[in-house]
């Protein structure tokens, strides 16, 4: 736990998004940096990934300037070698004795929903059930068109975005949102520890790229649901969709929509998005999600992020609540998100110093 109280604390034991599955491949080393630390990737020969500490024990080389020698990391500086526990295998120095302290940490990782996803706290509290259901990208059923950002705000900032959709009538005027969308039904609901925020168009003419995705001619006037499902830290689900005024949601269209987010620092977060579509779609289906993807990653690039970013410079290094925050009704979401998050890190805190 920090001692300053301006600076934040991560929760530790909770499944954080590290990757794609594909950006970590076969035969080779991915450094990346999660909650303030640096991580390397790799795929034992089964395919099974790994996650170390990437710092060698023996003078502080990053292991992910090593290379990868079938299930083992070889450092580049003096070539001790690391398994995937994160064991010292072989020290080629002397007699070859493997010294008691040449060991690095390894986080539990698990490949699932398109999605590599690292424990970054206690292994024995590893309990793979507890990540959220993402199975609109399970690989076996869904393409998934898959995006990633790098953007220099706070993650929470982030999820605060995304469950306060009232800012797409003013941030994105002409691409997603429209003039009704601040007026519209709003409702949160919180389940244990999962938040969901609703929200309802009622008579709404949307801007022309969303008529396609929702199978609607464009112009017509329309109910609109975006539904926003909310876990710790930062893993969030949009479900969208539209149907002609008065007509019942089960006409709809609805499209999932994940958004998922890790902090790199305090102030930089990891972002990833993404746009399934059923397989048996085939090719065509492909092409949209890969079109709509790029489609939605235009005013997620020049729209939201600089904003939050902005935000970010603006806020400096304050905490959020320390700074007195104005709230308004859309915000009612992102505060019980946030309530949750830090009710959890306290819990954790709390556990630590007992
Ligand atoms: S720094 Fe890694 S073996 Fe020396
Ligand atoms: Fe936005």
């Amino acid at each position: 736990m920090s001692e300053d109280k301006n600076k934040m604390a991560y929760l530790r034991n909770t499944w954080y998004v590290a990757a794609w599955d594909e950006e970590v491949k076969s035969g080779a080393l991915f450094s990346r940096q999660l909650l303030g630390e640096q991580v390397v990737f790799f795929r034992e020969e089964t395919g099974r990934v790994r996650a170390l500490v990437d710092r060698c024990p023996h003078r502080f080389a990053p292991l992910s300037k090593g290379v990868l020698c079938s299930n083992a990391i070889r450092c580049a500086y003096h070539g001790l070698e690391f398994d995937g526990e994160g064991q010292c295998t072989r020290n080629p120095h002397g007699n070859g004795a493997i010294p008691k302290a040449a060991e690095v940490r390894a986080y539990p990782v698990v490949e699932r929903y398109s999605v590599i996803w690292i424990w970054m706290g206690e292994e024995a509290n590893a309990d793979e059930s507890l990540i959220p259901d993402f199975s609109c990208m399970d690989p076996q059923r869904f393409y998934v068109a898959k995006r990633y950002l790098h953007a220099r705000a706070n993650y929470v900032l982030e999820s605060d975005n995304i469950l306060d959709l009232s800012h797409i009538q003013y941030l994105h005027p002409t691409t997603l949102g429209s003039d009704d969308v601040s007026s519209a039904i709003t409702r949160v609901e919180q389940n244990d520890d999962t938040v969901w925020s609703y929200r309802q168009t009622v008579d709404e003419i949307m801007p022309a790229f969303l008529y396609d995705a929702m199978g609607i001619p464009t112009d017509t006037r329309v109910d609109r649901w975006i539904d926003v499902r909310w876990n710790a830290p930062a893993s969030m689900l949009l479900l969208a969709g539209a149907v002609p005024t008065g007509r019942p949601r089960e006409e709809g269209r609805e499209t999932t929509l994940p958004h998922l987010f890790t902090p790199e620092t305090e102030t930089t977060t990891h972002y990833w998005f993404s746009f399934p579509i059923p397989l048996e779609m085939g090719e065509m289906g492909q092409q949209i999600a890969e079109a709509q993807a790029s489609g939605l990653a235009v005013p997620f690039t020049l729209e939201d992020l600089p904003m939050l970013e902005a935000q970010q410079q603006s806020m400096g290094d304050n905490e959020f609540w320390s700074m007195s925050p104005v709230l308004l009704p859309g915000d009612a979401g992102a505060i019980r998100a946030r309530r949750v998050l830090d009710s959890l890190i306290a819990k954790e805190q709390q556990a630590r110093s007992a």
